[in-house]
């Protein structure tokens, strides 16, 4: 008896711990980040809730078109802890993406978070690639009002598919869902990943290699804590 209940409760703490990949729950009303403390924890440690307001919990400019004059086309508002302090412990970013025509939200994954976009304004061809070894890639064409999902960590992709701008509004469950945009990561690593390396896993020339870690890696959303357009930090 005690025994079978004790592989129960093995396996439930087992396959339990497997389901906790996501921002974790609140334990209190609210955790507003103070980005001032020195106390390492997951997230941020909490202001203290007498200081709190309503500014905590708000930011603006969502409804403004971002510059997208830039060699993506692409530019990301962000909405996330480092801009609502109050996303502390509540799992959540939102983002608004704007696009120039033909501009292009190159492959990339986020390692914390499942995203869901809406399209607002034009036509975004969207996509995503499940894992190795099936490389399977589902996309779509979207139009305003539709919605599409990217599932955790796979690497997706949007575009603007059409002839005048577009924009899409976009969520995740995590305060911070990190980026990692695949050209960048691979090719615009500092200091460089090894070139002969990189020439054998992508079947292309050393100098094909070398030519491609000389390039400019843009970021279409500028990591910089301090602005409106970031995803913050690891
Ligand atoms: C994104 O848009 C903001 C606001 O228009 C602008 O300040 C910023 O320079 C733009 N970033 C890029 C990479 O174009
Ligand atoms: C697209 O947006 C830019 C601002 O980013 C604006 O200057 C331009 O006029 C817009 N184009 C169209 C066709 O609306
Ligand atoms: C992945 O590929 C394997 C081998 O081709 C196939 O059996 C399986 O059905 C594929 N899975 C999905 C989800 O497509
Ligand atoms: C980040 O933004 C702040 C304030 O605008 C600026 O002082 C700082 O130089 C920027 N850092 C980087 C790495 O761009």
């Amino acid at each position: 008896m005690a025994s079978s209940k004790f592989i129960f409760l093995a396996f439930f703490a087992i396959t339990s711990s497997l389901c906790f990949a996501f921002d974790p729950s609140p334990l209190q009303d609210f955790c507003v980040a103070d980005f001032t403390s020195q106390v390492f924890v997951n997230g941020f440690a909490c202001k203290n809730p007498t200081t709190v307001t309503a500014e905590d919990f708000f930011v603006s400019g969502l409804n403004n078109r971002a510059n997208t004059m830039n060699p993506l086309g692409v530019n990301i508002s962000t909405a996330s802890v480092f801009q609502v302090p109050g996303l502390n412990t509540l799992g959540l970013t939102l983002v608004r993406i704007d696009y120039a025509p033909g501009g292009v939200n190159p492959p990339h994954t986020h390692p914390r978070a499942t995203e869901v976009i809406v399209v607002l304004e034009g036509t975004i061809y969207a996509g995503f690639v499940s894992s190795s070894p099936n490389d399977t890639l589902y996309s779509k064409v979207l139009s305003a009002g539709d919605v599409f999902v990217f599932p955790q960590s796979l690497t997706h992709f949007n575009m603007n598919y059409g002839k005048s701008n577009a924009t899409a509004l976009v969520a995740f469950n995590s305060q911070n869902p990190g980026t990692i945009i695949d050209a960048n990561n691979l090719f615009g690593a500092t200091p460089p990943i090894n070139d002969y390396l990189l020439a054998k896993a992508f079947q292309l020339s050393k100098e094909t290699i070398d030519e491609l870690q000389a390039k400019t890696w843009p970021n279409p959303a500028a990591t910089n804590i301090t602005t409106n357009n970031v995803f913050g930090v690891n």
